[in-house]
């Protein structure tokens, strides 16, 4: 029996007013249940606002979309992770897509994010994924590993066993387009096939999830497949009542 984990990301969406009357939606949709782990990761500046309209949910969890890699400093406009913590935030997601092509993120500061995050008491979610033409050249496997090896750098095997990996083809996310189910659990088992090597565990237990223009559509499809442990989900994940179909997909 699988115990899936549905991470919301509402990437650069939602004021704290948004935020909450969300939140009162979405608890009507979904009553508590203790099979799946429902994560939320709002931006940074509405955290408080999620935080509080979660206070009787504590089965429900946030977490930020990023981090800086020192703790505390003359970083002006960035979010620490101790910060972060201290604010209701238990998860963070490192190395997303967006982070990656947009905004520059190498794979050393990936490794060195994680660092931070397990550092901060934070639950790293490690987000990795090719581009088309990465995929069109036959480097998918090469690049999901390269940056898996490189945002778990810095951290001890059992904190590796602790984190959660996302795998997000970047050709996939906004676009409508999804890795079919298929194409999906044959990437997931190279993910989960190098952290049973980093872990040193046979049987590791790291919740490895897909995220990619997924929807209450296709939700259920993709978490049937193999080694697909649970959803990420960006622009699905804005509305109360789709966000709740989907995690109780
Ligand atoms: P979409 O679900 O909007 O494709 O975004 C996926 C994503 O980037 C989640 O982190």
């Amino acid at each position: 029996m699988k115990h899936p984990v549905f991470a919301a990301n509402w990437k650069m969406n939602h004021a704290p007013a948004d935020a909450k009357a969300f939140v009162r939606q979405f608890l009507a949709y979904f009553p508590r249940q203790q099979d799946r782990t429902v994560l939320i990761f709002p931006p940074a500046l509405t955290l408080h606002a999620v935080t509080d309209a979660l206070k009787d949910r504590p089965d429900i969890q946030l977490g930020v979309q990023n981090i800086h890699w020192e703790d505390k400093g003359a970083f002006t406009g960035e979010n620490s992770a101790p910060i972060a913590r201290a604010a209701g935030a238990r998860y963070v997601l490192v190395g997303h897509s967006e982070r990656r092509h947009v905004f520059g993120e190498t794979d050393e500061e990936t490794g060195k994010k994680t660092a931070a995050a397990v550092r901060a008491g934070l639950t790293p979610l490690v987000c990795v994924g090719e581009t088309l033409a990465q995929r069109n050249a036959g480097e998918t496997g090469s690049v999901v590993l390269r940056q898996l090896r490189a945002a778990l750098a810095h951290i001890e095997p059992h904190q590796i066993s602790s984190s959660l990996v996302a795998y997000e083809p970047v050709w996939a996310i906004g676009t409508g387009k999804t890795a079919s189910p298929a194409d999906a659990s044959t990437v997931h088992a190279i993910i989960r096939s190098e952290l049973r090597t980093l872990t040193g565990e046979r049987e590791e237990a790291v919740p490895i999830l897909y995220g990619g223009s997924v929807n209450s559509g296709n939700a259920t499809t993709l978490l049937a497949a193999p080694d697909v442990d649970g959803l990420l989900v960006g622009g699905a994940s804005l509305d109360a009542e789709g966000w709740a179909t989907i995690v109780r997909a």
